[in-house]
């Protein structure tokens, strides 16, 4: 460390109380501490529990909180709440509702729900022995965590099975303990998390007596996956192309059909377009995680990855069109849970649940790959027709507007001039600078 770095590394930081962390930010930005203070949540019992769910907290940072209403799935309208700061997002999940809610709505299933985790292991004995010793014991590895798993396995869950697996070809002396579970209607982080590691000290205590003076196994670490390929779901719509006139001002059905195709055809043999592909997903699946207190970070990983599962990074949505009718769908997986974890405890979480009439665990990844596949239907029409540029651009003006600080009467002249005219931050910054 040099002179500079020793006096400005600071020490105990998470001890320090709220009034000094605020000094401290004011010292930082010049800015005076009362106004940092209007940062925060404004209502204290709320605050304080929203500074709980992470450390050094010192304010709040707010999204907008939307709601997307008139979504038919499996017959049930639903208004989604929806978080998220891309102006647009909302609008288009909106719109897509609207479109498909006299089609015949959104319909999806559950396609499985196991997930995994894995107590990563080194041995350097000898295989056979291993796999013969492991079979011996490998009950008591379920026995052992029969007292943190007991409840879950009373509603029908809990842990499904453990398989040694032989990794060494990929890696020398690498063995996998490959755990499945079912967490029912929660993410099931911690639990699965509490589970491995007890399990992986059974393992140990077992290895060190089946292997007395060898040396013993080396756990290297004990923790769930976010690869969730058999926590699948998948949501669908349907229509006769006739129906899809108009969808696009003045596009026949037809037409609009397989444009659409083609722009899917492209998400599955380009990667460059594939990836923009899965983000427009993701706008929508990411917006309805952060408002259901769901890991978006957890939902996108298994996504992505799932996208590459057949060697090639590929758009998750699929369309098929015979002569009369047109079927778009998405197959992702989805671990999300309604209970634990913030779901329940932050405030704003839980009054989406009740938004979402209470869903079960099911119920809300089918809602999840409805509105990713709801913001892809959007953006490709969007993209496929008059492009996206013209519906961003409205709301792009409002932000640059906002940021200019003009008043009520500039930005109302300001939304006039710029109809059908090209919006940058210079252009607009330029028109109200004259009007001033
Ligand atoms: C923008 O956030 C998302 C899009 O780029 C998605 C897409 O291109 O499909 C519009």
């Amino acid at each position: 460390m040099n002179q500079d770095n020793q006096s400005s590394y600071i020490q105990g930081f998470s001890k320090w109380g709220l009034q000094k962390k605020l000094e401290f930010m004011s010292s930082l930005t010049g800015i005076d501490i009362n106004v940092l203070m209007k940062y925060a949540w404004p209502d204290e019992d709320i605050a304080n529990i929203i500074n709980k769910l992470s450390e050094n907290t010192v304010a709040h940072f707010p999204f907008p909180y939307g709601l997307a209403p008139n979504f038919k799935i499996q017959d049930e309208t639903h208004v989604l709440p929806l978080v998220t700061e891309e102006s647009s997002v909302v609008a288009a999940l909106a719109n897509a509702a609207k479109i498909w809610y006299t089609k015949g709505g959104f319909r999806n299933k559950v396609l499985g729900t196991i997930k995994k985790g894995q107590i990563h292991v080194f041995w350097s004995g000898q295989p056979e022995l291993f796999f013969k010793r492991f079979s011996k014991f490998k009950s008591k590895l379920l026995d052992a965590t029969r007292n943190i798993s007991g409840r879950m396995e009373k509603r029908g869950g809990g842990v499904l099975g453990v398989e040694l697996l032989d990794k060494t070809k990929e890696l020398p002396n690498y063995y996998q303990l490959d755990v499945s579970f079912n967490t029912l209607d929660a993410m099931g982080a911690n639990f699965i998390n509490t589970v491995l590691e007890k399990m992986a000290q059974e393992f140990e205590k077992n290895m060190a007596q089946e292997f007395p003076g060898e040396l013993p196994v080396e756990v290297v670490m004990s923790i769930l996956s976010n690869f969730t390929p058999d926590c699948l779901v998948k949501a669908w719509v349907e229509c006769p192309i006739e129906s899809l006139d108009d969808v696009i001002k003045g596009m026949p059905g037809a037409e609009f059909a397989s444009r659409f195709q083609k722009a899917i055809q492209i998400s599955q043999v380009d990667v460059s377009r594939a990836v923009t592909h899965n983000k427009g997903i993701f706008n929508g699946i990411d917006a309805l995680a952060l408002a259901t207190g769901n890991d978006w970070r957890a939902i996108e990983s298994a996504g992505h990855a799932y996208a590459a599962r057949s060697g090639k990074y590929q758009g998750l949505t699929k369309v098929y069109i015979d002569e009369k009718m047109f079927s778009f769908s998405i197959e992702l997986p989805m671990n999300i849970g309604v209970v634990g974890g913030v779901t329940n405890l932050h405030p704003m979480a839980a009054l989406s649940m009740k938004i979402l009439k209470n869903p079960s665990g099911n119920e809300l990844m089918g809602m999840f790959a409805v509105v990713g596949l709801a913001s892809n239907f959007a953006a490709i029409t969007a993209l496929i027709g008059q492009g996206i540029q013209q519906g961003h651009m409205k709301l792009h003006l409002d932000n640059i507007l906002q940021q200019l600080g003009a008043d009520k009467n500039q930005s109302q002249k300001a939304r006039e001039f710029f109809k059908g005219k090209t919006v940058s931050y210079a252009n607009v910054e330029e028109y109200i600078s004259n009007l001033k």
